[in-house]
């Protein structure tokens, strides 16, 4: 029978005989997929494994402490963080189209992938995160959001321009399969059932233009949602959560007056497959608590709206 270890053992018997004694290179991005893959390399080959993560200042609250801690400190890969943040405001500077932002991060993504991947000797293989649903929709649909998902995470064009071999060792399971290997290798449950994140983090999350100040707003906004879900035990009964940063002028009323500010909207979602998705219905109570926290602990918030929209119409990112 098909067990984790089992399923463990397997590929990494697989990978010891498909690398040998040569150099992987992964890029780790603080999802699932690339992750697992990294605790399973680790465990199958090693010091011959190095990940690169690109830390592109979109991402969620101490996210990547997070990853740092959980792989470097913790299991003791070989982590190379790459802080880029500036790099990406800038590029993202004026920049207000939706499309354009996406194109923008993905393709500096890569490039800041790139130049960090010449510095390293020796590398033969990259390693990427594919899961058996990946193979099936890129088999399908050649167009659409599938495609250009992967297209950004896998950092597409990079293996053919460096002359790498790719190593896929996830590309036979599922979803559930690839959370139970994770548990397995000892990834903490948090991350392992962590709500996916789009590539392009909190750039598609900010409305328009994206900021500092903004994506400093947003991501205390959303960790305080993030953690009341949490605590009342929501989490796992959504399949995605956050929040959103609208750059529009809404009045409030403190103490010394009137003043305008943005407004924070929180969505959660329930699907199967993030092709249709209800709006959570969360308890009135825990809305109340998230925004009640939110205007007294979020600087420059001082109105949060929760979105009750499914979807079809409305997709699941507001951009
Ligand atoms: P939508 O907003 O289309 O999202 O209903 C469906 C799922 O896809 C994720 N998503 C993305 N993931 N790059 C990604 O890696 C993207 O540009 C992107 N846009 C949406 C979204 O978070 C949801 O899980």
């Amino acid at each position: 029978a098909w067990t984790p270890v089992n399923i463990i053992e397997d590929a990494i018997l697989r990978v010891r005989e498909q690398v040998g004694s040569r150099k992987v290179l992964l890029g780790l991005s603080g999802g699932v997929d690339s992750a697992v893959v990294a605790a399973l390399l680790h465990k199958a080959i090693g010091e011959q494994l190095t990940c690169v993560f690109v830390d592109h200042g979109l991402l969620r609250y101490r996210e990547g402490d997070q990853v740092m801690k959980i792989f470097a400190d913790h299991l003791g890969v070989r982590v190379i963080r790459v802080d880029a943040e500036a790099r990406f405001l800038h590029a993202l500077k004026g920049v207000t189209d939706p499309e354009a932002k996406r194109k923008i991060i993905g393709a500096l993504f890569v490039e800041v992938f790139e130049e960090q991947a010449q510095t390293l000797e020796g590398i033969e293989f990259l390693a990427q995160g594919t899961i058996y649903p990946d193979v099936i929709e890129s088999a399908g649909a050649k167009t659409g959001k599938a495609q250009v998902i992967k297209s950004h995470h896998n950092v597409g064009g990079l293996p053919e321009r460096m002359k790498l071999k790719l190593i896929e060792p996830l590309r036979e399971l599922f979803k559930d399969e690839v959370r139970a290997i994770g548990l397995e290798l000892g990834l903490p449950r948090e991350m392992v059932y962590r709500h996916p994140f789009p590539g392009p983090g909190l750039g598609v999350r900010i409305l328009g233009e994206v900021t500092k100040a903004a994506a400093d707003t947003l991501r205390h906004a959303d960790h305080i949602f993030i953690e009341e879900l949490r605590k009342s035990g929501w989490y796992d009964k959504t399949a995605q959560a956050f929040a959103v940063y609208m750059p529009v002028k809404s009045v409030g009323v403190t103490g010394d007056g009137r003043r305008y500010e943005p407004i924070i909207g929180l969505r959660a979602v329930q699907t199967i497959d993030f092709m249709t998705a209800q709006w959570a219905q969360l308890p009135y109570e825990l809305l109340d608590t998230c925004s009640r926290r939110i205007v007294n602990e979020v600087p420059g918030v001082s109105r949060v709206v929760y979105d009750i929209t499914g979807k079809p119409p409305a997709t699941i990112e507001w951009e």
